[in-house]
């Protein structure tokens, strides 16, 4: 399968943009940078969009979710859209009972523990995706030439919140799992995979520009269990979307360990978090991935003169590598000041 014609990577709209060149390995015309959670609590439009309406319900709403999406696009200038949703989300719309309590995170009505709850998970459908595919679509009629980025939770961070069923410091509950039942924690695997590559496609198909898995608590673990207990089912998460060519892109937190393992599941683009400086991460990626980060979110509250010189390194840093998308090493905090990241982007074009 290809994308359709009218798709913005196919009919001229976003295929020589700033970041798709970048992810493509290629020299842009402007250093390309966005924000993990560039849309959310920190913009005063948001908080006052999403008053009588929960987080979930937000994003299943297309106009609110594509309004949502399009405001730090119109107030930063940055270079992509994030389209704004949630990795539980496609739980959600298959039918799982899951919620996003504020402050906490994802909270399941009973936790995924038992075989027989694994057996009776419902499946994600086609036609459940639909409010999905309608807010990317409204989103992207308004992008013009900045192209949207899809995403979804990696197999390991969704499961990771199904066995707890709720956020979690350690992860003892999936760690345990992978080990005391391998075959219930596959199988759970696959189904996290396929609902979020489902998700994902629908994305895509509706015209996303690239796609970038999350596997945020990744960290948690060591090489020797991501390797045998996590990274083929992100394969298979990614093995929904591979044959519409757009570029792919990982991102975990805590996972300076993993990059190459993480690399190796088929992806384009690494993100790479805040503890591990890009020049390092490029070399043990070989010197031939492009990169996407890492600004320290903690610095966003620094004084001005100590962000400009952590960005100037991150800038430099990142220049080892055969191309460098600027982004944070994790999500805006909800406190920031939305006139710094304004700031931050000219500061990063002028560089
Ligand atoms: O701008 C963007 O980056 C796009 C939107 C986005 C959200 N969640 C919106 C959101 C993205 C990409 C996510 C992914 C996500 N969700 C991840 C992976 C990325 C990461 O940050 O590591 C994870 C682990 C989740 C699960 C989740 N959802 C958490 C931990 C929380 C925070 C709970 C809280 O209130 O502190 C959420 C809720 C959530 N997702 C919010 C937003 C804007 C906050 C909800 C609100 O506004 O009340």
């Amino acid at each position: 399968m290809t994308l359709s014609p009218s798709h913005p990577l196919m009919d001229g709209r976003t295929a020589n943009s700033p970041l798709i060149t970048a992810y493509r390995g290629g020299t842009p015309s402007r250093r390309p940078v966005w924000f993990m959670r560039q849309a959310g609590r920190s913009l005063p439009e948001y908080r006052e969009l999403r008053v009588g309406t929960t987080m979930l319900e937000s994003c299943l709403k297309p106009e609110m979710a594509a309004e949502i999406t399009l405001q730090p696009v119109r107030r930063h200038d940055v270079d992509a859209a994030i389209f704004f949703s949630d990795i539980v989300i496609p739980l959600k719309l298959a039918g799982v009972g899951v919620d996003i309590v504020p402050g906490v995170g994802p909270v399941l009505d009973k936790p995924i523990r038992t075989a027989e709850d694994i057996a009776n998970l419902p499946e994600l459908t086609d036609e459940a995706l639909e409010p999905i595919r309608q807010a990317v679509a409204l989103t992207v009629a308004e992008l013009g030439s900045t192209p949207l980025i899809g995403f979804a939770g990696a197999p390991f961070t969704v499961a990771a919140y199904m066995v707890e069923g709720k956020p979690s410091r350690d992860h003892l509950g999936p760690r345990t799992m992978m080990h005391a039942e391998p075959e219930l924690w596959a199988a759970l695997m696959n189904w996290a995979a396929d609902a979020s590559g489902k998700f994902l496609r629908a994305q895509i198909e509706a015209g996303a520009s690239a796609a970038q898995l999350f596997d945020s608590w990744a960290g948690s673990l060591g090489l020797a269990d991501y390797s045998e207990h996590v990274a083929p089912a992100s394969v298979r998460a990614l093995d929904h979307v591979r044959d519409l060519g757009v570029p792919l892109i990982h991102f975990g937190t805590g996972t300076s360990e993993l990059l190459p393992a993480m690399y190796g599941v088929g992806v384009d683009v690494m993100g790479v978090d805040y503890r591990l400086p890009l020049d390092e991460a490029n070399r043990r990626l070989g010197g031939t991935v492009p990169l996407q980060g890492n600004i320290d979110p903690a610095l966003l509250n620094a004084p001005w003169e100590v962000l400009e010189a952590h960005v100037r390194e991150v800038v430099a840093a990142g220049a080892s590598a055969p191309s460098h998308v600027v982004n944070l090493g994790h999500g805006v905090p909800p406190e920031t000041d939305p006139a710094i990241l304004t700031r931050l982007v000219e500061l990063i074009h002028s560089i």
